[in-house]
């Protein structure tokens, strides 16, 4: 790999071992992927005390050993100096409000608020959120970023312009202190390229059917670049968020394309920026029912928990939820949920709708989701959620059953402790 005089010092301990090690792993992992050089970052979104176990580790061995092991790969503790790139953390396990619904330990929570400090004062700015774009992390077009999480590469790539791979936490950990990443994969222009024509022959407009196409989509050129064709309505944040998250859980999604929406794609011939078509497909009727009929897993209709919020909910979404349930009280054996990242609640609590969800018996979480904290209301069996991903992931991971519906038909399941869902 060619280095950089700066990046060549970097590797030599000039400035460090804590970059020291960040180089190594860098010039490893990027020599691992045929990477013939690292390019500059200054946009890291990474992992650093994500989980519940590592918060565990930190409460044993302390912060440098926990980083320098699990972000550094290093099992040689080293101390940890400032980010130099802009970086900030994604989900972690922990609601720091919430932490007994979830049923975590206290002295769990503790740990994650001295972790939090400790990361913090070393410039990793806690925004706690898979949506790091929904609270102040909007990347430029063209930017080189090194980004964790598939739900949001797939928006930074797709809906920014930006650029990032699915860096993991060591690629991370090593880069907001070196400010580099390898160059390879979505930083080459070329690689960014449409792969595959999608006809989009049936209306899509509401949430659940940008979940639906997301989700076939993936399921059909898993990690590939689609560009869709015949679209009829303009879609806005959410729906990105919702349809590139569920493309990158039935598949590898992680860029897309919607000529005119888009910025990388003013037309089809522009996605494909002369590369060669591998395939066209449609989405229609029978697609759409596929997708649902794959998603909605469940046999018993008794509901346990309804999961509302995966990505992290947008403020209007946290309104819709609060609106549908105001004056309504959810059922004795049936729990809601409500994610969101923190500074989107501190908003949702000046506006009210944080006690109009509470009134009805439900809980607005930051900070975390329960296929991340693998935290769900004791007993939970049968989960709904609105969230295609959610319902992907969480029987895979924890063996419950799930439903996929609107909103509304969450909503009314938690009301009801029953599933009336069904695909219109
Ligand atoms: Fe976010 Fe958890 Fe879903 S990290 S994208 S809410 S699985």
């Amino acid at each position: 790999m060619r280095l950089t005089d700066h990046e060549k010092s970097l590797l030599d301990g000039e400035h460090g071992p804590a970059k020291q090690k960040a180089m190594d792993l860098l010039v490893r992992y990027g020599e691992a992927l045929g990477a013939e050089r690292l390019v500059e970052t200054n946009n890291v979104a990474g992992a650093f005390n994500a989980s519940t176990p590592s918060v565990q580790k930190i409460a044993e061995k302390g912060f440098d050993a926990v980083y320098s092991e699990l972000n550094l790969d290093s099992d040689e503790t080293v101390e940890i100096p400032r980010m130099v790139a802009h970086t900030c953390q994604l989900i972690t396990g922990i609601d720091d409000r919430n932490w007994q619904i979830q049923g975590i330990p206290e002295h769990l929570v503790e740990s994650q608020r001295k972790a939090e400090a400790f990361f913090g004062r070393r410039g990793i700015n806690m925004f706690a959120t898979c949506t790091p774009y929904q609270v102040g992390n909007v990347p430029v077009k063209g930017e080189h970023c090194a980004w964790m999480e598939s739900s949001a590469v797939v928006y930074c790539n797709s809906v920014l312009g930006a650029r990032t791979n699915t860096e993991g936490k060591e690629s991370t950990g090593a880069a907001a202190l070196t400010g580099r990443i390898p160059y390879w994969g979505y930083h080459i222009p070329e690689n960014r390229r449409a792969t595959h024509l999608v006809d989009v022959e049936i209306e899509v407009d509401d949430m659940m059917d940008w979940g639906l196409l997301g989700y076939h989509l993936g399921e059909v050129v898993q990690e590939d670049v689609p560009v869709l064709s015949g679209l009829t309505h303009q879609p806005d944040l959410v729906k990105l968020k919702h349809f590139g998250a569920a493309a990158a859980s039935s598949g590898g999604v992680e860029m897309y394309h919607i000529p005119g929406i888009t910025p990388e794609a003013r037309s089809i011939e522009e996605a494909f920026g002369g590369r060669k078509m591998e395939g066209r497909l449609r989405f229609g009727d029978a697609e759409r029912r596929r997708a649902y009929e794959n998603l909605n897993c469940a046999t018993s209709r008794e509901v346990d928990f309804i999961m509302l919020g995966c990505p992290h909910n947008s403020i209007d979404q946290v309104w819709l939820a609060a609106s549908l349930l105001e004056g309504r009280k959810i059922h004795p054996n049936t729990a809601l949920w409500v994610h969101t990242p923190r500074a989107l609640r501190e908003v949702a609590e000046r506006n009210g709708y944080v006690r109009m969800i509470e009134e009805a018996g439900g809980v607005v979480m930051s900070d975390t989701c329960p296929a991340i904290s693998r935290h769900m209301p004791k007993g939970t069996k049968v989960v709904a959620t609105d969230s295609a991903k959610q319902a992907h992931y969480l029987p895979a991971i924890t063996g419950v059953e799930a439903w996929f519906g609107s909103v509304r038909d969450c909503v009314e399941a938690a009301i009801a402790g029953r599933w009336q869902g069904g695909l219109q």
